[in-house]
C-alpha cells in the first residue's frame, strides 16, 4: 500500500520566543508584532509577572472543577472585572474563549426571554460585516460569508436569520434606521437580541460604531424589551483606550462578551459580562452551564496578572496617547499610495482600508498579500474584511508599544507597501 504524500513544509515560520513586542523565530529572525497576534497579546509578550503568577498558581492547582470548588484566582478576578467595569455588570460567566463567550450570551438571551414568557423571542440581529466567533451559534450570527462557506447547513436557525445590513453597500455600517426597519420587518416581539462590535476588527477593519448610533439601539432596545450584547472580544479591556469600547457612548450593554485582551494570550479564557436586567433573580453561570475548562484557576490567575498590569502601567490610558501618535503616522504612510485608504478605528486599533476591484478580491485579497509581505519585511499585520468593501489592514500592536517601537513598526510597514507598489500591486 502506498501512503500518499503529504506536504509538511510548514508555511509559516517557526516561533521560537517572543518578548515585549517582538516574536522571534528558530531561524533568529525578528518579528515586530504589530498587530499583537489576533488583538489579542494587548500587554506584550513574555511579561515576567505574569509568568510567576502562573507558575505559582500551577504548583498550588490547576484544575477544579466550578462544580465542586471555587477557585480563589477566579474570585479575585471576577472582583477585578468588576472593578475595571465601574460595578456595571451583575454576574461574569467564564468560558475558554471569545466563540463560547457568544455561544454563552446567546444562550442567557434565549433563557431570559423565555423565563419572562416570551419564548418566541427568538431572533438576533447583528451588523454585517461582522464576526462573533467560529461555533455554531456565533458563526450563525456572523456577517462574515467567508467563514460561512459550506457551514450554512449548521447555522441556519431562527437564531441566525438576522443580519443587518447597510442599505447601501459602499457604507461600513448599518445606521440607525436600518436596524429599526429590521426590528419592524421581523416584528419587535419576535426579536431576542440586537449584537453590535463597538469597533468592528476582523469583519469591517476598524468601523467605529457611530456614539450616537449605539444610544439609538439602548433606546431601541428599552423601548421593545430586546436585549443589546456587544462584542468586545477584540475591543475589550484597554485596547480602543477604554475597558470596554461602548460605555464611551455612555451607554452600557446588558451583555458584553470578552476574549482576547482579557488575558492576552498567557492561557485561554473569555467572558460574559451579565449586566443587572438580565435573568433578574437568578444565576447567569447556572443558566448559561458551559464547559469543562471556564474558569479554570491557571488562566484566571494569569488573567488576573494581565488586569493587574494594565492598571499598575495606565495601559488604557497609553492606548489613546500612542494610539494618537500611531494614527498620526499610518496617516502619513496611507497617504503616499493609491490603494491605501486613511485609518480608521481608536486607540491602539487602526484598519487601513485597502483599494482593489472585486474581481481582484476575489482572486486574492489585497490584505492577505500585504499581511504575507510584511511578515518578509519583519513585521506581523492581521487582514481585515469580508468584501472588496471593507478589506483593510490592521494594526493594533500591543499598548506598551515603545515610540522607537512605533518608527520601526511605520518603517517596516512603508517597506510592505513599497514592495507592493513595485511589482504586486494588482
Ligand atoms: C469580535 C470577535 N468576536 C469573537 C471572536 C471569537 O473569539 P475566539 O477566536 O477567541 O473564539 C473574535 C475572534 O477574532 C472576534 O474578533
Amino acid at each position: 500500500m502506498t501512503t500518499p504524500a503529504v506536504d509538511a513544509r510548514p508555511t509559516s515560520p517557526l516561533v521560537a520566543r517572543a518578548e515585549g513586542c517582538w516574536i522571534y523565530d528558530e531561524d533568529g529572525r525578528d518579528y515586530l508584532d504589530g498587530s499583537s497576534g489576533t488583538l489579542c497579546v494587548n500587554i506584550g509578550h513574555g511579561v515576567r509577572e505574569v509568568l510567576d503568577a502562573m507558575a505559582e498558581q500551577a504548583g498550588r492547582v490547576c484544575f477544579a472543577h466550578r462544580s465542586q470548588f471555587v477557585n480563589q484566582p477566579a474570585l479575585d478576578l471576577t472582583a477585578e472585572i468588576h472593578a475595571v467595569t465601574g460595578h456595571a455588570f451583575r454576574e461574569i460567566v467564564y468560558t475558554n474563549s471569545g466563540s463560547e463567550a457568544t455561544e454563552a450570551a446567546l444562550r442567557l438571551v434565549l433563557h431570559h426571554h423565555a423565563v419572562l414568557g416570551a419564548a418566541d423571542r427568538v431572533v438576533v440581529l447583528s451588523q454585517y460585516p461582522s464576526y462573533h466567533g467560529m461555533t455554531a451559534g456565533a458563526l450563525g450570527i456572523s456577517g462574515h460569508p467567508q467563514r460561512r462557506t459550506n457551514l450554512d447547513a449548521l447555522h441556519h436557525t431562527p437564531v441566525s436569520v438576522g443580519t443587518v445590513r447597510p442599505d447601501d453597500p459602499g457604507k461600513a455600517f448599518p445606521e440607525l434606521s436600518d436596524w429599526v426597519a429590521a426590528v419592524d420587518r421581523v416584528g419587535a416581539d419576535r426579536v431576542a437580541a440586537i449584537v453590535v462590535e463597538p469597533v468592528g476588527c476582523a469583519a469591517s477593519g476598524g468601523t467605529v460604531l457611530p456614539e450616537a448610533t449605539l444610544r439609538g439601539l439602548r433606546e431601541l432596545c428599552d423601548r421593545t424589551g430586546v436585549l443589546l450584547v456587544t462584542d468586545e472580544v477584540m475591543t475589550g479591556f484597554g485596547r480602543t483606550g477604554s475597558w470596554l469600547a461602548h460605555t464611551e457612548s455612555g451607554v452600557v450593554a446588558d451583555l458584553v462578551t470578552t476574549g482576547k485582551g482579557l488575558s492576552a494570550g498567557y492561557s485561554p479564557l473569555g467572558a460574559c459580562l451579565v449586566g443587572h436586567s438580565v435573568l433578574p433573580g437568578r444565576s447567569a453561570s447556572d443558566a448559561a452551564v458551559g464547559h469543562t475548562m471556564n474558569g479554570n484557576p491557571l488562566s484566571a490567575a494569569a488573567s488576573l496578572a494581565v488586569l493587574r498590569y494594565i492598571v499598575r502601567h495606565n495601559l488604557v490610558e497609553r492606548a489613546r496617547t500612542t494610539g494618537a501618535l500611531l494614527r498620526e503616522r499610518l496617516a502619513e504612510l496611507a497617504a503616499r499610495y493609491p490603494f491605501t485608504g486613511p485609518p480608521r478605528g481608536r486607540g491602539m486599533v487602526w484598519g487601513i482600508r485597502l483599494r482593489q476591484s472585486a474581481d481582484g478580491f476575489a482572486a486574492e485579497p489585497l490584505a492577505r498579500r500585504l499581511c504575507l509581505v510584511a511578515r518578509t519585511c519583519g513585521l506581523i499585520v492581521y487582514p481585515a474584511g469580508v468584501d472588496h468593501h471593507s478589506q483593510s489592514l490592521l494594526v493594533a500592536p500591543p499598548l506598551t508599544l515603545a515610540e522607537s517601537e512605533l518608527d520601526e513598526l511605520v518603517r517596516r510597514l512603508g517597506a510592505a507597501l513599497e514592495h507592493i507598489t513595485a511589482g504586486e500591486a494588482r
